[in-house]
């Protein structure tokens, strides 16, 4: 357990360490609970920084001894690590801690995964290995020794290439050794080691430049079966980081190594990317094609890492989104490559809205670049990954897609090497390009959801004019906000649906501004803020017949999506606000986009959805109602129903059409069909009572089918037989039962959510240490808005109760899970006491984590 005593860091308090690393060489002597880690590590002053003394991280750390240039010598231990009086003068530091990987349930540092030994040091875990000056803008080369003698780890790897590797069974007591060295100056988070009993599905790439790269994906004996995917993606991404970004992989081996037990998806540690074991594995019997689609995202974004990130790091945690924005911008792109552009961009913006709005619009509100924090593992989140990556989108609208490219060409040329910040990113761009960026960069500091109103007016002459008001509502520590720059991209139709005006970006700058589009002969109709081109909420006062028209005949995918986003989410709203029946706008509208064959089947499955509870319950207190659970809860059935109903004849025929047969293949085209096939049988369920499901059930062969008709089975209340041949079939596949866990939660009647849920935690498979498995439930749990919000405040009671027992075992998991309460205000006064007495008693845990009582204490506001 931590100090209570948080201590604040801000950005402009930066300084440099005073001392440069030329070499690091590790030696780790494995053991369960004593493993020893020797370090010796050459340091040199930094002779434009004397004015400090030399600060080392160490946490969690048994010291054994400490030497300069040979001499023992003394440490002083100061709050997070030791001081110690140094030469001015170049010298060699060695220095021996014990540190016990099994006893370490936080995750971070070196830990044991099912008698696996694994890392995870971003952000700040390196420090809880050896004492290190534990910030990115340490860089230095790393060789690293693993010895192995307590246990039989045949596999023993870390970063770079392999040297050596020597495993003597012939004489008892002869340890394991393995040597890993690492050309590339790296900082210390991303160092990684991992040793046990894995096999590898292996596989090769050949470079632009004709280099011979090994390739591995390490898994425990048992999931060999399930890498094959994984591979294809690794190759995939290196081709495209070549193809599109000119990058070329610099390192003669690239592993990848899954396990079960992880705080987050996965880590791009140099040369040996760790990952979440659900982030991985795959195969068609055990993963939906929603999970062969994350994986290949994430193979990708943890490989594009290398570029962005390990080549070109961070100079300290605040420019987090200078590698993470940046990198899910090309993960997007290459999914969007690989895959559908228009639906990719639709699930982007879907999860921007379910994720990143949120949390900009309440008390955890901070900027795409935070300027202080206390944890920063509480700062990985949405905004800074999401909307820093939207930045970036708007980035290469305003510049184009040439000097996009010759900015990254600049960025990788001028900061190869370097530890860099946001500056040095916006400098490239100008530099490039001649543009002044200045007003841009409040993208990065201005945290909060702009708000653009847009105003439209037609005079006779053929002029159509368009007036855009900007504005931001306070967020925490910023009362005031100044206007953005602001690329909206519009086009023009002419009452036929013909396009008039193709696509141009329109530069907001200011508070309010007007743009004319004039020798029109009949008014346009615009479609604005085509493909999303702007992480912003845009009002625009438009009737159903408009939006039916862009529905009907929008050019630009995402804005024809938008539109009947709009017209679903409208009648939602009078349906919770004055009890009104689904309008039939929408209903006719959403039947021809559906009928149209010519449509991507994934694109017409997008069409299908609505926008969940929780994004309602948003939009209503945004527009002053204070949202009722409940009533959300039943509108949206109405709408399925409506759905169901008003499209009862072509249901069937979507379902069968879109059948695919022969062997299961994850790529986009098939995987749309069955997400249209399967969203069909959602609704057909809704009348049949589950008999099309039970069917589907029987005879699915692969995850995708069988959890899409489970879920309709539960949901029509006629699953029990199939969730009980669901878990018997599965339990020996965590993944699956991950699945399983959740599955009863998600599609359980908000009044026995809380029944359902405290219920599984006493099933025997509730390895509640495991955060996977305390996500599948504690995570549903908290996805289930009307159940979560249920009448009586028990799911507030429960989570609680759960957050303060995960606290002391993995405060990261715990502080990430206190966000199922960031939107507690918007609530009624009832519900708002029965959480924040919840949030009180959270707070009030003697000894709770730094981690918790930051999420606490911001959440309370
Ligand atoms: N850099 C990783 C990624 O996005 C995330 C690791 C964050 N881990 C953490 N404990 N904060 O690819
Ligand atoms: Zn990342």
């Amino acid at each position: 357990m931590r100090d209570a005593a948080p201590t604040t860091i801000y950005l402009q308090d930066y300084k440099p360490f005073g001392w440069i690393i030329d070499d690091v060489h590790l030696t780790f002597r494995l053991h369960p609970t004593a493993t020893r880690v020797i370090s010796r590590i050459r340091f040199r002053p930094d002779y434009d920084v004397t004015d400090r003394p030399f600060f080392l991280h160490g946490e969690d750390l048994k010291h054994i001894s400490a030497k300069v240039d040979g001499h023992d010598i003394e440490l002083r231990h100061v709050d997070g690590g030791i001081e110690a009086d140094v030469p001015h003068a170049p010298f060699n530091w060695e220095a021996e801690v014990e540190i016990n990987p099994e006893a370490n349930t936080a995750l971070e540092g070196l830990y044991r995964s099912n008698s696996m030994y694994c890392t995870q040091c971003e952000a700040e875990g390196f420090r809880k290995i050896t004492w290190y000056p534990d910030r990115p803008d340490v860089m230095a080369q790393f060789t690293v020794r693993i010895e192995s003698t307590a246990e039989h780890t045949p596999v023993m790897l870390s970063n770079g290439n392999g040297l050596f590797y020597q495993q003597d069974q012939t004489q008892p007591g002869a340890p394991n050794v393995s040597i890993y060295q690492d050309p590339w100056p790296k900082p210390a988070y991303l160092f990684a080691l991992v040793a046990g009993d894995l096999v590898a599905h292996e596989d090769r790439f050949a470079t632009m430049s004709g280099k011979d790269v090994s390739l591995a994906i390490w898994v425990r004996p048992g999931d060999e079966h399930k890498c094959a995917f994984g591979m294809e993606a690794l190759k995939k991404s290196m081709k495209w980081d070549e193809d599109v970004y000119g990058r070329e992989y610099d390192l003669d081996e690239f592993n990848i190594v899954a396990v079960d037990d992880f705080n987050m998806g996965a880590m791009e540690n140099k040369g040996l990317n760790i990952f979440n074991s659900s982030c991985v594995l795959a195969s068609p019997e055990t993963s939906t094609d929603g999970n062969f689609e994350r994986i290949e995202a994430i193979i990708a974004h943890e490989y594009f890492h290398n570029w962005t990130g390990n080549r070109i790091t961070c100079r300290d945690w605040f420019q987090l989104c200078l590698k993470e924005g940046l990198t899910v911008y090309r993960d997007q792109q290459f999914t969007a490559d690989m895959r559908s552009a228009p639906v990719a961009r639709i699930s982007n913006v879907l999860a921007l809205r379910a994720r990143q709005f949120p949390e900009d619009q309440g008390p955890l509100s901070h900027p795409v670049r935070p300027e202080s924090f206390q944890e920063i593992n509480n700062f990985y989140t949405a905004t800074v990954y999401e909307k820093g990556a939207e930045v970036i989108g708007m980035l290469k609208t305003l510049v184009g897609d040439a000097n996009y490219s010759k900015a990254l060409d600049l960025y990788f040329e001028r900061h190869d090497g370097d530890a860099a910040t946001i500056e040095d990113w916006l400098q490239v761009f100008e530099d490039a390009t001649g543009r002044d960026l200045g007003q841009f960069k409040r993208w990065y500091s201005q945290s909060g959801t702009p708000k653009v109103t847009v105003s439209e007016a037609w005079s006779e002459d053929g002029t159509l004019t368009l007036t855009f008001r900007q504005e931001t509502a306070p967020t925490p520590g910023q009362e005031q906000k100044e206007p953005q720059v602001i690329p909206v991209n519009v086009g023009l139709l002419n009452p036929n649906g013909d396009e008039v005006m193709e696509t141009r970006t329109l530069e907001l700058t200011e508070a309010e501004q007007s743009f004319s589009f004039s020798g029109h002969s009949a008014r346009p109709v615009p479609s604005i803020l085509r493909g999303f081109s702007a992480p912003v909420i845009l009002e625009q006062n438009m009737d159903n017949a408009r939006r039916a028209f862009l529905l009907a005949h929008d050019t630009d995918p995402f804005n024809r999506w938008e539109a009947g986003r709009m017209l679903s989410r409208d009648a939602l709203m009078s349906a919770i606000i004055d009890g009104a029946a689904i309008n039939s706008d929408y209903l006719d509208g959403l039947k021809a986009v559906l009928r149209d064959d010519t449509l991507d089947p994934a694109y017409r499955a997008l069409m299908l959805g609505q926008p969940t509870q929780s994004e309602l319950a948003g939009l209503l207190h945004q527009a002053g109602h204070t949202p009722d659970p409940s009533r959300i809860h039943t509108a949206s059935e109405a709408m399925r129903d409506a759905k169901a109903t008003a499209l009862a004849d072509l249901l069937p025929t979507l379902y069968h059409d879109n059948q695919v047969s022969g062997t299961f293949s994850p790529e986009a085209e098939p995987a749309g069909k069955r997400a249209l096939a399967n969203a069909a049988l959602a609704l057909i369920s809704r009348g049949d009572g589950g008999t099309l499901a039970a069917e589907q059930y029987d005879q699915a062969d692969n995850m995708t089918q069988q959890l899409a008709a489970l879920s309709c089975l539960l949901d029509a209340g006629t699953g029990a037989q199939q969730l009980a041949a669901f878990e018997n079939q599965w339990s020996q596949d965590r993944l699956v039962m991950d699945k399983w866990f959740s599955l009863q939660i998600i599609h359980a009647n908000p009044e026995d959510v809380v029944e359902t849920t405290r219920r599984l935690t006493h099933h025997m498979d509730f390895d509640w240490k495991n955060p996977n498995r305390f996500r599948a439930v504690m995570g549903a749990l908290q996805m289930h808005h009307a159940g979560f919000h249920h009448e009586g405040g028990d799911a507030y009671e429960l989570l609680a109760d759960w957050l303060i027992r995960l606290d002391p075992v993995n405060p990261q998991t715990t502080a990430r899970m206190c966000t199922a309460f960031q939107t507690w205000r918007r609530y009624d006064a009832p519900r708002q006491e029965m959480i924040s007495a919840q949030l009180d008693r959270i707070a009030a845990q003697e000894g709770l984590s730094g981690d918790a009582s930051e999420m606490i204490s911001r959440i309370r506001g």
